[in-house]
C-alpha cells in the first residue's frame, strides 16, 4: 500500500467517515517535525508546547532515536516474552539502575501500566488475606481508560455511563491530609494501596504538598499498603529529575511509566521496589507486544540520551526562566489566576476557559494544551532551547493580552 500526500481538508474527511469519534481535535494535521517545530500540511511552523502530551519529550526527528529505531528494525522487532531479549534486560536495568532496587514489568501503554499496578495492589491484599480490599486515588486523578484504568480515575466525568465499575477504589480529596487519614480508618485493615500522581496532570497540574505526600507514605507503611505513583505524565525528566518522586526524597513501593519513556514509540512499565517484586508470580500478568525489542532499544535509547546530554539540569534552567517569565505575566495579565507546576510541567490556571485561548494559541503558532476547564498546560521537549521557549512564551502572551 502507497501512502500518498493528502491535503488537511481530505484526511480530516476521512476521519470524520472511518476514526470513531472519541476526541475533540483542533483543525490541523502535521507533516512533520524537527525539534520542538512541527509543521502542518501548508508548511505553516508551530513551537511544540505539548509533546504529544509529554510523549516527546526529546523534541520530534531526534538523530539518535531515529538510528536506534533503523538499527533495531533491521535486526529484530518482536519475538515474544516466551524467550529473553537483550534490549528488554538492558531497559530494565537502567529503570532500576536511575529508580530504587526492583524489577519491571513491561507493556504499551500508560492505562496498561496502570492495569498492572491495579493487579499488584489487589494480589498484594489477596496475598495478606485482606478482605474487601479498597484502593484509595485522588479525587482530581486521571489514569486511564481502561475499566480498572477508569475506575481508579477521580475525575467522575471519565467514568460516568459505563455502568457498574471496579469495586473497591474509594477517592480521597489530593492534598488534604485529613480526609486521607479519615479513609484509613474507615477502612482499616482493608486498604492495599493508594495510587497517586505526584503532580496532578490532567486534573490541572496540581502539585502533591510534600506533607501529603510524606502522610501517605507513612499511613501505607504502618497499614502495609502499597504506595504506587503513577510518573505516567511525569517521568522521564519531565519535572527536572528522572522520576518526580525524586523531589520528596523517599520512593513509593512501584511507580508507572509511559508516555516519554519511548519518545513517542509506545511503550509502559510498572516498577516495583524490590520487597514487593514476589506478588506477581508467572501466569499472573502478561503481554504479547510489552516490553518487545524496538520498544526496548528506542525507551533505552531515550534514557542513554537524557544523561549524556543533561538534560536534566537544561529542564531546570529552562523551568527557571519560564517561570519567571510566566510570573512576570501573571502580574500584568489579570486573566492569569495562577502559575504552578514544576520542571517543565507547568500549569497556567485563567479566569475563563483554557480551550479558547489554546486555539488562538494555535492560529499564532504555538501549540498549547487546554486542560481541567481553566488551565493551560505548557511540556515543550525538555531539550528545547531558551531562545524557542521564549519565542513561544512571547504568542501565549500576545494571545492572553489581547483577550483583556
Ligand atoms: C497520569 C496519567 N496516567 C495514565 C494515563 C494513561 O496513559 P495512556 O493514554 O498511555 O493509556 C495518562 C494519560 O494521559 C496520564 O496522564
Amino acid at each position: 500500500m502507497t501512502i500518498t500526500e493528502l491535503t488537511h481538508a481530505e484526511i480530516k474527511s476521512l476521519t470524520e467517515q472511518y476514526v470513531l469519534d472519541t476526541y475533540n481535535r483542533y483543525d490541523v494535521s502535521f507533516k512533520y517535525g524537527v525539534g520542538e517545530m512541527l509543521y502542518d500540511s501548508n508548511n505553516k511552523a508551530y513551537i511544540d508546547f505539548l509533546c504529544g502530551v509529554a510523549v516527546t519529550n526529546l523534541g520530534h526527528s531526534e538523530a539518535d532515536i531515529i538510528e536506534t529505531i533503523r538499527d533495531q528494525i533491521d535486526k529484530l522487532i518482536h519475538t515474544s516474552n516466551f524467550f529473553y531479549s537483550e534490549q528488554q534486560a538492558l531497559l530494565a536495568e537502567a529503570i532500576i539502575k536511575h529508580s530504587f532496587p526492583g524489577k519491571v514489568f513491561f507493556c504499551n501503554s500508560g492505562t496498561e501500566a496502570i492495569e498492572a499496578a491495579f493487579k499488584l495492589m489487589r494480589r498484594h491484599a489477596y496475598k495478606k488475606g485482606m478482605e474487601k480490599p479498597v484502593i484509595l486515588t485522588l479525587k482530581s486523578s486521571f489514569h486511564g481508560r481502561t475499566t480498572s484504568a477508569m475506575s481508579m480515575t477521580g475525575n467522575k466525568s471519565i467514568r460516568e455511563g459505563f455502568g457498574e465499575l471496579v469495586p473497591g477504589v474509594d477517592y480521597v480529596k489530593e492534598n488534604d491530609e485529613t480526609a486521607l487519614i479519615q479513609a484509613f480508618e474507615k477502612y482499616e485493615g482493608r486498604v492495599a494501596g493508594v495510587l497517586m500522581e505526584p503532580i496532578l496532570g490532567e486534573g490541572g497540574i496540581i502539585p502533591l504538598h510534600p506533607k501529603f505526600v510524606t502522610l501517605a507514605r507513612q499511613l501505607t507503611e504502618e497499614n502495609e499498603a502499597l504506595l504506587v505513583f503513577d510518573e505516567i505524565q511525569t517521568g522521564m525528566g519531565r519535572t527536572g529529575k528522572l522520576f518526580c518522586f525524586e523531589h520528596f526524597g523517599f520512593a513509593p513501593d512501584a511507580f508507572t511509566m509511559a508516555k516519554g519513556l519511548g519518545s513517542g514509540f509506545p511503550i509502559g512499565a510498572l516498577v516495583v521496589e524490590k520487597k514487593s517484586v514476589d506478588i506477581l508470580g508467572k501466569g499472573e500478568h502478561g503481554s504479547t507486544f510489552g516490553g518487545n525489542h524496538l520498544a526496548c532499544a528506542v525507551a533505552y535509547e531515550t534514557f542513554r540520551v537524557i544523561h549524556t546530554r543533561d538534560l536534566l539540569n537544561h529542564c531546570i534552567i529552562i523551568s527557571d526562566y519560564s517561570f519567571d517569565r510566566l510570573k512576570q505575566m501573571k502580574e500584568s495579565i489579570p486573566l492569569i489566576k495562577d502559575v504552578r507546576g514544576r520542571g517543565l510541567h507547568i500549569g497556567v490556571e485563567l479566569t475563563i476557559p483554557a480551550r479558547p485561548i489554546a486555539e488562538a494559541c494555535m492560529q499564532n503558532g504555538l501549540i498549547i494544551n487546554a486542560t481541567a476547564n481553566n488551565v493551560l498546560r505548557i511540556m515543550p521537549p525538555i531539550n528545547i532551547n531558551q531562545d524557542k521557549m521564549g519565542e513561544g512564551l512571547d504568542i501565549l502572551e500576545k494571545v492572553l493580552k489581547t483577550q483583556n
